[in-house]
């Protein structure tokens, strides 16, 4: 049996090679299977809990569609919406938030490494965005959640919430309890400048990803300028525990060209950073590059893009408003 796919990414900008390694190549794979049905959600909700130009939102909204058309998502077959156009989604994220505990918030890692130290001044969104996101994923009945391995903790807790809410109003699998899918391998693309951090839209450099949107010119001169230490390539992959930016660019190079880390370890084994970097840069480069210009000729278009929006809303909200109905039914409204 086909699986119903749920997943989201947030628009502010910058979508990067680790959205796209991480996530985004996963939604075509899925995508590409006709079984499958498949809802890729803009998640402008979420994006607004820190701070954002209005203007630049909506711009980010259609970069984001446009990048997952560029990418290769059909959106005829798949329903592609901006989450704040379905009501249900603020609706769902509040009666959920009654049944979440303080507790189980407590314990999210990225809130803590979002807010910081100065956790008194994160928005209360930001705290309780995994419960909006559990709210997304429920609404559809979503069986599985293709994500990067950072979210990994936000689906747990989704499903912890699914079960709760049905333990509470003695409901067997109303909400259905969704798997995540999550990549055994190169679901944590890091920082080309810091083997220990993600890669990420809100770090400063811009040295330390690369977009979606950058030209060759750009890709080959980050590729360039990436972290590396002062040894040849590594010879055996247990070198890599202890060599982060290396096993990082061994990694990408590795989910580019879907071979296995031990091959592309084997291949440059004891070679100069050099001569792999070019090697690195022309895969990049062809795989990048292509998606660059189609989201800049796309992004000509506002029209289509805001069209394909619609469409989606359209079919979202139809099966989004059903089960907002009946979760609001159980609850005594
Ligand atoms: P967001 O917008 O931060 O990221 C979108 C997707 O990209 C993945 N990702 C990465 N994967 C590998 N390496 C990286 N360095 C990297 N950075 C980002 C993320 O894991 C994600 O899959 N809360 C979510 C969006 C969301 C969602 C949902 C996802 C909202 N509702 C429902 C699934 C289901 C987020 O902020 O992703």
């Amino acid at each position: 049996m086909g699986k119903k796919i749920f997943s989201g990414v947030q628009p502010t900008g910058n979508l990067h090679l680790g959205n796209y390694l991480g996530a985004i190549k996963n939604f075509v794979n899925l995508d590409n299977d006709n079984d499958n049905e498949c809802i890729f959600c803009v998640v402008d909700l979420h994006a607004i809990t820190v701070k954002q130009d209005p203007k630049e939102l909506r711009n980010n909204i259609r970069e984001t569609v446009a990048t997952f058309l560029a990418s290769g998502i059909n959106p005829i077959k798949s329903i592609i919406f901006n989450q704040s156009a379905v009501a249900a989604h603020a609706e769902g994220a509040w009666i959920l938030s009654c049944v979440a505990r303080m507790g189980w918030l407590n314990r999210m890692t990225q809130f803590k490494e979002k807010a910081g130290k100065d956790k008194e001044k994160a928005s209360i969104g930001l705290y309780s965005y995994p419960v909006l996101m559990a709210a997304d994923i429920l609404l559809y009945d979503a069986t599985h959640v293709p994500v990067g391995d950072d979210q990994k903790q936000h689906l747990e807790l989704c499903r912890d919430i699914a079960q709760k809410f049905n333990n509470d109003f003695k409901l067997e699998n109303f909400l259905k309890v969704p798997e995540p899918l999550i990549q055994k391998e190169f679901s944590r693309i890091m920082s080309l400048k810091d083997g220990t951090k993600k890669m990420s839209k809100s770090e400063l450099s811009d040295l330390s990803r690369i977009n979606l949107t950058d030209s060759k010119d750009q890709i080959i001169n980050k590729i360039k300028k990436a972290k590396t230490d002062p040894l040849p390539m590594p010879q055996d992959i247990k070198e890599l525990d202890e060599r982060l930016e290396a096993k990082n660019l061994l990694g990408i190079y590795s989910s580019l060209t879907n071979s296995t880390l031990q091959n592309s370890v084997k291949s440059f084994a004891g070679k100069n950073f050099s001569e792999f970097k070019v090697r690195l840069g022309d895969e990049l480069v062809n795989k990048i590059e292509p998606i660059s210009n189609e989201i800049k000729k796309l992004l000509g278009d506002k029209n289509f893009l805001d069209k394909i929006l619609l469409d989606g809303v359209e079919k979202a909200n139809n099966i989004a408003s059903k089960k907002i109905k009946r979760i609001k039914e159980i609850v005594g409204f």
